[in-house]
């Protein structure tokens, strides 16, 4: 059977919104022309209180980069990924071009097919530990896409993150606006974006990390697991075109530890308060820009948070 591209670039395009993004907010526009697809971040999308400035937003996209690139790969043909290819045209965050057709490599087979099994996993996890395989493997994931992964536990710093993960927690359980845009985004939505109340975790019962609470208030508490693995995704530099590397390291990462049965959530509270992030950066190092803290473990099934439909993150250029 001959795939047609237009196939390709749609399976592309349906893994690309599997990727996760802040809030569910799918910050992304795919305008789709004869000669390939512009990546768009949707600045409407952007989150004002906790995402100030879009960094959150970019690393979703790049993370959406990185699923066009591997459903590509998967259905057998090369793609091209130009990005920020307009100094003019920030918002033009990347052009999207599949090339010829080629074998797949089995990595990349592997990565795509957990492209639908991923999602963000806010339970408590069970006590099991992470093997020496598992964490070089993530390790590993993240510098393919050129970012650097800490995993906390063995560089001596997690009690003094956990504490700015508290910190910075408190801070924002302070804000009325933080409450504002995470109600916004939380509540029945309807649409296909968002996050359901199936999504979110228990509250944490006391415990190393506080895991942010998507449900409604009544949920009663649970411990999380004593022992959390906690990795930090830094880039050697920081501004929209590594923020965008970024992503594609996360997403790499991500789909790494759900091919090897690990779960994985966020915790963004320190990376979201620019004080308490400049801590952070302080802490891990002058060429460890953090993008993105993450809790790893062997978790418990779960359900994928629904996307809206392609038809309304793409925009046709006609021939
Ligand atoms: C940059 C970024 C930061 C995020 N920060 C958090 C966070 O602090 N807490 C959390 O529970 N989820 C966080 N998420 C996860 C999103 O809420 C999640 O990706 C989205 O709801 C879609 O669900 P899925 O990941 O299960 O597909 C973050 C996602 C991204 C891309």
């Amino acid at each position: 059977m001959i795939i047609t591209e237009s196939r390709v670039r749609t399976a592309g395009l349906e893994a690309a919104v599997r990727a996760p993004s802040p809030y569910n907010t799918q910050p992304w526009i795919f305008e789709v022309g004869p000669v390939g697809v512009d990546l768009f971040l949707d600045e409407d999308r952007v989150l004002a209180v906790v995402d100030t400035g879009g960094r959150e937003a970019r690393l979703a996209c790049g993370a959406a980069i990185l699923n066009f690139r591997l459903a590509v790969a998967a259905a057998g043909w090369a793609s091209t990924v130009e990005l920020l290819p307009d100094r003019t045209r920030p918002e033009l965050l990347a052009r999207l071009g599949i090339g010829q057709a080629r074998c797949p490599k089995a990595e990349e087979s592997r990565l795509a097919a957990a492209i639908p099994r991923r999602f963000s996993n806010r339970r408590p996890f069970t006590e099991a530990p992470v093997p020496a395989h598992a964490r070089h493997a993530v390790t590993a994931a993240a510098r393919a896409e050129g970012a650097n992964l800490l995993l906390l536990d063995e560089s001596g710093t997690l009690g003094t993150v956990a504490s700015l993960v508290r910190r910075a927690d408190t801070v924002q359980g302070e804000d009325p606006a933080f409450h504002r845009e995470l109600a916004e985004w939380t509540s029945e939505r309807g649409g296909g974006d968002g996050v359901p109340a199936f999504a979110g975790g228990p509250r944490s019962a006391g415990g190393l990390l506080p895991v942010r609470h998507h449900g409604p208030d009544s949920q009663p508490e649970r411990p999380y697991e004593r022992d959390p693995v906690i990795v930090a995704l830094t880039t050697p530099s920081d501004g929209p075109l590594s923020q965008l590397r970024a992503g594609l390291a996360l997403q790499r990462v991500l789909l790494t530890a759900t091919d090897l049965g690990l779960s994985a959530s966020f915790l963004s509270q320190p990376i979201e308060i620019a004080g308490i992030r400049a801590e952070l950066h302080q802490l891990l190092g002058a060429h460890e820009h953090p993008q993105s803290l993450l809790r790893l473990g062997y978790g418990y099934p779960g359900s994928p948070t629904p996307r809206r439909p392609l038809t309304a993150v793409t925009r046709r250029i006609p021939l």
